[in-house]
């Protein structure tokens, strides 16, 4: 019987991202699911603290890292995934619709320097990922942004912003190549998983009448009492929703910083011969 996975969740309240280490307790090997790069956005000044408490907690329970796998191009935090390849030798996984989001922002955020190694693999719906006696299965769950995947494995499954927790509701979808159609759709695959699967987040902000942040839910208590999907919410109602909601939401306090980053794979922009880097930040009128 394979064995099941052993689950660390890393939450920085910074950007309201949780991270998770995957392991597989049989073979002693893990991925890293959507690692955070600190940035402050005032100063500049990049950090390693998240990554390094991560690779600090993966070292002392003696485990390997063989993957980092991003649930998508995050718009409101930077990817440590570079980070954790270059210190640990994994292969970074994401969805293959980074490359529609790559050519949406690309051209934008003046990144003319994309590697095909940024990413080590580009992953299609159903593909799957050995971790030592783990399987990890790749559900494409676009809506978000057209690279959304979630992550299944064994009774759990990493979500990234699709749902969030029951009473928060779920991902906005105005993002180029987002859509709410489409990630209504994603989220009934979603639901559509055993009542008992437990499902992963990617961010949390509490929710009126909770004082706490949470990541863990099921979809059982989705399916009853998520404030936007839950309870059979049908299609045209939650399109409906989701769009006039979205038209309200300012812009995130990190898009041009993290999707420049981010749609290279975690990877800083390149030093100049001064050995400076810069983010660019494109001015609309
Ligand atoms: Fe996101």
């Amino acid at each position: 019987m394979p064995s099941a996975p052993d689950i660390t969740a890393f939450f920085d309240e910074a950007t309201n991202s949780v991270s998770y280490l995957v392991a597989d307790p049989a073979s002693g090997l893990a991925a890293v699911i959507d690692p955070v790069l600190d940035f402050d956005g005032a100063s500049g000044r990049i950090g390693t603290g998240s990554a390094d408490k991560l690779l600090a907690v993966a070292a002392a329970k003696g485990l390997t890292i063989a993957w980092v796998l991003e649930t998508h191009a995050h718009a409101d935090h930077l990817s440590a995934g570079s980070l954790i390849r270059e210190r640990t030798g994994a292969k970074i996984g994401i969805g293959a619709g980074i490359r529609e989001v790559q050519q949406a922002f690309a051209p934008m955020l003046a990144v003319d320097d994309l590697r095909p190694d940024d990413f080590d693999r580009r992953f299609e719906d159903g593909d799957t990922i050995s971790v030592g006696e783990l399987t990890i299965e790749v559900l494409m769950t676009p809506g978000h942004t057209p690279a959304c995947v979630t992550y299944r494995v064994g009774d759990a499954a990493f979500v990234g912003d699709t749902l969030f927790m029951p009473d928060y509701g779920t991902a906005r979808c105005d993002f180029p190549g987002g859509s709410a159609r489409q990630l209504f759709r994603s989220l009934h695959r979603i639901l559509a998983l055993p009542r008992d699967t437990r499902l992963f987040t990617c961010h949390d902000y509490k929710a009126p009448g909770r004082d706490v942040f949470a990541w863990e839910t099921t979809v059982g208590e989705q399916i009853d009492h998520n404030t936007h999907v839950g309870d059979g919410v049908e299609e045209e109602a939650y399109v409906a929703m989701r769009e006039a909601r979205d038209a309200t939401l300012k812009a995130p306090k990190l898009l041009y910083p993290a999707i420049q980053v981010n749609i290279r794979g975690g990877r800083l922009p390149p030093a100049d011969d001064q050995r400076r880097r810069y983010l660019v930040l494109p001015l609309t009128f």
